[in-house]
C-alpha cells in the first residue's frame, strides 16, 4: 500500500475525484493527503475529506498567497484543525524563487501557521524554494515536525532537516534525467522518506509534462526501489510506515 502525502485534488484539476481514487487503487495507492494553499482550496480540502473515506487533508496558506490572505483565513485553519481527517498544516513555507521583496511578510505568514501547529500539536507540510537557510532557522524556533515537501536539496541540507525531526517528501522530480537528487538519496536512509506526487504538477518520467495524478506515486516508488536496490513492496512498507508514524490520524 502506498500513500500520496502531497497532492492538490481540487475541482479545477480533477472533476471526477472518485475516478482518480479508483485508478489509484489499481496502483496500490490507497490514501491521499489533499493539501490546501488558500482559503478557497482549504474549504474544498475539507469537503473532499468528508466525502471520500481515503482522502485526508492538510489546511494551509501557501507563501504565494502572502499578498492575498486575511486573518479569517488563518482562523478557518484553527477552527478545523481538530477535525479527525485534517492531519497537518500545509502547504506552508517560504518561496523566494520569483521575488525576495516580500520576505518578511512570507516569514510572518509562515510563523503564524507554525504557532498553530505547535499549539495544536499537528505536523506541518513545508514548501521551501530558494529559501533553505531561512526555512531551517524559522523551523528551529518552533517545536514542530513534519514533511519537507518536494525535497531536492543537498545531502547536508537533508541531514539537517532529518536531525530536526522532519521527513523528506520525494516526488516525480527524482525521476528527471538531470536531477542530482538520486545521488543525494543514496546517502539518506529510506527511513526518512515519504512519497508524494504534488498532483497535478510534477509528473514523473515517463509522463513528464503531462497532468499528474496520485496513482503516479507508484512510479516514484518504483524509482526508489532501484535507487535503494530493494523491492517495490519494501519501498511501500517503509514509506507508508513513515507516513503513518508522522500522520497519526490516518486510520488504516
Ligand atoms: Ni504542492
Amino acid at each position: 500500500m502506498l500513500i500520496d502525502t502531497h497532492c492538490h485534488l481540487y475541482k479545477e484539476y480533477f472533476d471526477n475525484l472518485q475516478e482518480i481514487i479508483n485508478i489509484s487503487k489499481n496502483k496500490i495507492v490507497l490514501y491521499f493527503i489533499n493539501n490546501g494553499c488558500d482559503n478557497k482550496s482549504n474549504v474544498e480540502v475539507l469537503e473532499t475529506t468528508t466525502k471520500y473515506k481515503n482522502v485526508y487533508g492538510a489546511l494551509g496558506l501557501h507563501p504565494e498567497m502572502v499578498e492575498n490572505y486575511t486573518l479569517s483565513d488563518i482562523k478557518f485553519i484553527e477552527n478545523n484543525i481538530s477535525n479527525d481527517k485534517i492531519v497537518a498544516i500545509g502547504e506552508i513555507g517560504l518561496d523566494y524563487h520569483y521575488t525576495k521583496d516580500n520576505k518578511e511578510k512570507q516569514k510572518n505568514l509562515f510563523e503564524m501557521q507554525l504557532k498553530l501547529a505547535e499549539k495544536y500539536n499537528v505536523p506541518v507540510i513545508v514548501h521551501s524554494r530558494d529559501a533553505t537557510e531561512d526555512t531551517i532557522n524559522i523551523l528551529k524556533k518552533y517545536n514542530v515536525k513534519g514533511i519537507i515537501h518536494s525535497f531536492s536539496g543537498s545531502e547536508e541540507t537533508a541531514k539537517q532537516y532529518i536531525k530536526m525531526g522532519f521527513l523528506l517528501g520525494i516526488n516525480g522530480v527524482v525521476t528527471f534525467k538531470n536531477c542530482n537528487l538520486k545521488e543525494v538519496l543514496k546517502n539518506v536512509s529510506i527511513e526518512n522518506i515519504v512519497l508524494e506526487t504534488d498532483s497535478p504538477y510534477l509528473s514523473p518520467e515517463p509522463f513528464r509534462g503531462k497532468q499528474n495524478n496520485p496513482s503516479n506515486v507508484y512510479f516514484v516508488a518504483k524509482f526508489l526501489s532501484l535507487i535503494y536496490n530493494i523491492s517495490l513492496i519494501e519501498v511501500a512498507n517503509i514509506t507508508t510506515k513513515n507516513a503513518l508514524n508522522m500522520f497519526k490520524k490516518i486510520i488504516y
